[in-house]
């Protein structure tokens, strides 16, 4: 859709220069898990953007001194330089060169690092590639002027973020973010996210995510063999059409200011990607006995207090709570007392419904 093999610099007139983005992760509430073609999702989902939890990513170009024709990077993590993360760059980059042509015609030295600790277990692919595809945007932006339109540039940053990983679409935007085809929402695609700002009530947007770290361990099965391991998964099908009913469900949650569906919603899509882990083969389950104890505990304080605070989960162990701003002083005296004892080394990140990337 966006190859343009048009994208072609003067070289002799390019100054070096540098492109930086600050971009956040998301938390989804209806989960994308299982894909097929060129990363293209089975099913929609919706998630918000975090506010805290993002990656900075510099990039610098200079024209290019040699003749080949590859991606000419080098890659920095935390100022040091990562080979593992440079090679996964290039074979992404090397991807993109027929929608930027210009990136073989140029010299980079991308310089990323991540607000939250690597080890936290918060997936960094959706900040991290949400980032890249800004940059890269931004870049196109300052060589030939054609992504002048904030629409524009942003549903090109969100269809690259998609080739580098599927959940980085919706991390282009603030607020909410939805990706995938449904009939209900007009301007869906599969093929990038779209802001979803119409009809959301804005009790959703004090929303907290307190992001509690169950276990810091790498996780055991990366999320693109999990999306791999649904094309056998027996429950598969199924799934794709509960997806779509608990988007109808959640969507009108979010117009009404039904917490009570938003919860019964958020909390089933989470354990259901979970199940699905623990059905695939071979099976694996990422959450840790922590993970069950804090699920406990909510439970127990929800029913005592019938406070409107839910969990989700990621493609990992940790707990995300959430909960409207105006019972935080309940809910943190709750979590101090009942779920961070139950952290690994009491750790937890404060995070909440975001205001989108930032150009740095
Ligand atoms: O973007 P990926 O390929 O890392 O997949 C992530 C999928 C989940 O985070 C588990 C769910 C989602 O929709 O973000």
């Amino acid at each position: 859709m966006y190859d343009n093999p048009q994208l072609i610099i003067e070289t002799a007139n390019i100054e070096p220069g540098k492109i930086a983005w600050r971009s956040p992760s998301n938390l989804a509430l209806v989960k994308y898990w299982g894909k097929y073609g060129q990363q293209l999702p089975k099913n929609p989902s919706i998630s918000f953007t975090l506010e805290h939890a993002c990656t900075d990513t510099y990039l610098e170009y200079r024209p290019k001194r040699g003749v080949d024709e590859g991606i000419a990077l080098e890659f920095f993590f935390k100022d040091e330089p990562n080979e593992p993360f440079r090679i996964k760059l290039v074979q992404f980059l090397e991807k993109m060169t027929s929608i930027f042509p210009f990136l073989k015609q140029l010299e980079f030295t991308i310089r990323s690092s991540n607000s939250f600790p690597h080890s936290a277990g918060i997936a960094s692919s959706a900040s991290s590639m949400s980032a890249l595809a800004l940059c890269l945007c931004s870049l196109e932006d300052r060589f030939f002027g054609t992504l002048k339109d904030d629409t524009a540039f942003r549903q090109k940053a969100s269809y690259v973020a998609r080739l580098g990983s599927g959940s980085a679409s919706r991390s282009i935007f603030d607020g909410f973010g939805l990706w995938g085809e449904t009939p209900i929402v007009e301007g869906s695609s599969n093929l990038y996210a779209i802001p979803y700002k119409h009809e959301v009530d804005p009790i959703f947007h004090t929303f907290h995510d307190d992001i509690l770290i169950a276990s810091k361990g790498e996780k055991s099965v990366s999320s693109t063999a999990g999306h791999a391991l649904m094309e056998n998964n027996i429950y598969a099908e199924n799934r794709y059409r509960q997806a779509n009913q608990h988007m109808q469900q959640l969507l009108s949650a979010l117009k009404t200011g039904d917490l009570e569906a938003f919860g019964r919603i958020t909390e089933s899509e989470a354990l259901v990607l979970h199940a699905l882990m623990m059905t695939s083969h071979p099976p694996y389950i990422l959450m840790r006995p922590a993970t069950l104890s804090m699920i406990e505990a909510l439970w127990t304080f929800r029913k005592e207090t019938k406070l409107p605070v839910y969990f989700s989960l990621d493609a990992g162990p940790n707990i995300h709570l959430l909960y409207p701003n105006n019972i935080k002083p309940q809910v943190d005296a709750f979590v101090q007392s009942e779920l961070i004892p139950l952290c690994e080394n009491g750790e937890y990140i404060a995070d909440k419904v975001g205001s989108g990337p930032l150009e740095l």
